[in-house]
C-alpha cells in the first residue's frame, strides 16, 4: 500500500527567537525536519509532502534535493488548514501519515507501530498519543467508557475535568488517504482559537460511522515538540543519549557519554575510547582501537585504526593507522596523513599529504605540500606557501630531514635524503642526498657577555 507523509512545518516558531526557520534548527547535526523525514523513510514512507509557511524560501532551498514536495500555507489558520493547503498533492489511495516538523525524536519504530495498529484495527484514522505528567498545552484525548476514542479537546477549549486527562495528542496521525482528502472541506473553525483543527476529523469520521482509534507511544520523549531553545537542548540531550548508547552497544567506550557530542551519521570502530568534550561531526569515520582524547573536534574526516588524538581539531582530512596527533594539533581541510605518522603539539597541516612514518613533533606549519615517508620535520619549520598573492606547493621526498626553524619558500623540491640544517631558509631545490646549510656565520666576541653582566649589576647597585 502506498504510504505518504504530510509534514506540517508552516508555524512561525516565534519562541525560538531566531532568524532561522524552526525546522531547520539542528539536533545532533541534523535539521529537525530531516529527523522527521528520516524516521518516516525508516517506516516505509515513499513520498513526503511538507507544508511550509514561515521561512518557506529557506526550507525549500535546504530540501531542494531531498525529493520532497512542498505546499505553502501563507496564513497559519490551524493544523487542519495546513492540511487543506496540501490537498492537491495528497494521494487518492493508501495511507497518509500526518507528522510535525518539530518533533525530532520520533522514531521509525514508533511510526511502524502506528501504521501496524491502524491496519490491524481497520481504522480510517488513528491518533498517536502519549501519557505525560504535565499535559498542559496539549490536546487531550477523550475516550468513552469502553476506551474508544471520542474526540480531542484543545487546552483552550477544555473544561476543568477535561484538563485533568493525562493522555495527550502527539499531533501525529495515520489516515486513510481518501477519507483525509475528501473530509477537509468539512472542517470548521468554530472554537476558542478560531482555527481549523485537524483533530476535528475524528468527530467527522465517527459521525460517518468510520472507525477512529488512538494508540499510545511507549516513550513520551519521542513526541516531544521543540518550541524554544530550552526544548531544543533537551531534545539534543535525549538524541545524544540515543546515539552514544548505540555506539556503546557496538563496542565503543565513553569516559562520559553525556559529554561526547556525536552527529547521527558518524561511524566508530570497536574498542575505540572517546574522552570528554569530544565533538565528532558530519560524515566522520573513526576506526577501531583509537584513543580520541579530551576536547577533540573532528569533522568530515576518516581516521584509521589504532590512531591516538589528543585535544586537536581535524577538518575534512584523512589519517592512517597508528598515527598519533596532538595535543593541540590542527589538521585543516585536505590533510592526508599516512600510517605511523606523528603530528605533535601546535603543528598545523593544510592541503598536504604526509607519508608513512614521517614526524613533525612540535610547532610547525605544513601547508600545500607533498611530504614523503620517514621525513623528519623539526621544531618551528614553516612551509612558506604564500607570497601575498599566490599559493605554491612544495615537495619533500622520502627520508629527508628538515632541521628545526627552517623555512621552505615554495615552490621548492627537497629530493630523497636531502638534509636541511637547522635555521636554514631554502628557496632552491635540494638535490638527492645533499646537505644545505644556510646560516649566517657566527662571530665570537670574548668577554662581551661578562661586561654586559657587570654593567647591569652596577646599575642595580646604584639604585
Ligand atoms: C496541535 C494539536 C494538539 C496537539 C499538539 C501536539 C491541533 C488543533 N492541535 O496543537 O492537539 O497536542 O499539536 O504538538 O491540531 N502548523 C502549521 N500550520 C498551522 C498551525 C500549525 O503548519 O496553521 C504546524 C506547526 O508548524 C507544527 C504543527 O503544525 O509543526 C503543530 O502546530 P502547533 O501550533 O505546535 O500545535 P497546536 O496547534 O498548538
Ligand atoms: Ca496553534
Amino acid at each position: 500500500m502506498k504510504k505518504t507523509a504530510l509534514i506540517l512545518a508552516a508555524g512561525q516558531g516565534t519562541r525560538m527567537k531566531s532568524k532561522t526557520p524552526k525546522v531547520l534548527h539542528k539536533v545532533c547535526g541534523k535539521p529537525m525536519l530531516s529527523c522527521v523525514i528520516d524516521a518516516a523513510a525508516g517506516a516505509g514512507i515513499e513520498e513526503n509532502i511538507v507544508v511550509i509557511g514561515h521561512g518557506a524560501v529557506e526550507v525549500r532551498e535546504r530540501f531542494a534535493e531531498a525529493g520532497v514536495k512542498f505546499a505553502v500555507q501563507e496564513h497559519q489558520l490551524g493544523t487542519g488548514h495546513a492540511v487543506m493547503m496540501a490537498k492537491d498533492l495528497l494521494p487518492e489511495e493508501g495511507l497518509v501519515l500526518v507528522l510535525c516538523g518539530d518533533t525530532p525524536l520520533i522514531t521509525a519504530g514508533t511510526l511502524e507501530k502506528l501504521i501496524a495498529y491502524h491496519e490491524r484495527q481497520g481504522n480510517t484514522l488513528t491518533v498517536l498519543t502519549a501519557r505525560v505528567e504535565d499535559p498542559f498545552g496539549y490536546g487531550r484525548i477523550v475516550r468513552d467508557d469502553a476506551g474508544g476514542l471520542l474526540k480531542i479537546v484543545e487546552e483552550k477549549d477544555a473544561d476543568e475535568e477535561t484538563k485533568e486527562i493525562d493522555e495527550i495528542n502527539s499531533g501525529m496521525y495515520c489516515f486513510e488517504a481518501g477519507f483525509l482528502k475528501n473530509s477537509l472541506g468539512k472542517l470548521t473553525n468554530d472554537n476558542a482559537q478560531q482555527e481549523y483543527y485537524i483533530t476535528q476529523l475524528i468527530e467527522i469520521a465517527l459521525a460517518e460511522g468510520a472507525k477512529a482509534g488512538a494508540v499510545a507511544v511507549k516513550d513520551a520523549d519521542e513526541i516531544m515538540g521543540v518550541n524554544n531553545r530550552v526544548q531544543l537542548a533537551d531534545a539534543e540531550a535525549l538524541m545524544r543519549r540515543r546515539i552514544n548508547r548505540r555506539h556503546m552497544m557496538e563496542g565503543v567506550t565513553f569516559i562520559d557519554p553525556a559529554a561526547a557530542y556525536i552527529d547521527f551519521d558518524v561511524q566508530i570502530g570497536r574498542d575505540t575510547r572517546i574522552g570528554p568534550g569530544v565533538i565528532l561531526r558530519g560524515k566522520t569515520v573513526i576506526g577501531e582501537d583509537c584513543e580520541i582524547g579530551q576536547n577533540c573536534r573532528i569533522e568530515d574526516s576518516v581516521i584509521g585504526n589504532g590512531v591516538s588524538i589528543q585535544s586537536s581539531t581535524i577538518l575534512e582530512s584523512t589519517v592512517g593507522d597508528e598515527t598519533t596527533i596532538g595535543p593541540c594539533a590542527y589538521l585543516r581541510p585536505h590533510a592526508h596523513l599516512g600510517r605511523k605518522v606523528k603530528i605533535g603539539d601546535f603543528v598545523e597541516v593544510k592541503n598536504a599529504s604526509i607519508g608513512d612514518g614521517s614526524k613533525a613533533s612540535h610547532l610547525a606549519y605544513i601547508g600545500d605540500a607533498d611530504v614523503g615517508r620517514e621525513v623528519n620535520i623539526g621544531c618551528g619549520v614553516v612551509f612558506v606557501n604564500y607570497d601575498g598573492i599566490n599559493k605554491f606547493r612544495s615537495v619533500v621526498e622520502d627520508d629527508a630531514f628538515i632541521g628545526s626553524n627552517s623555512n621552505l619558500i615554495a615552490p621548492v623540491h627537497v629530493e630523497k635524503q636531502g638534509y636541511i640544517a637547522a635555521g636554514t631558509t631554502i628557496s632552491r631545490d635540494v638535490p638527492e642526498g645533499s646537505l644545505v646549510v644556510g646560516r649566517p656565520k657566527e662571530r665570537v666576541i670574548p668577554t662581551w657577555g661578562a661586561r654586559k653582566y657587570n654593567q647591569k649589576k652596577e646599575k642595580k647597585n646604584a639604585k
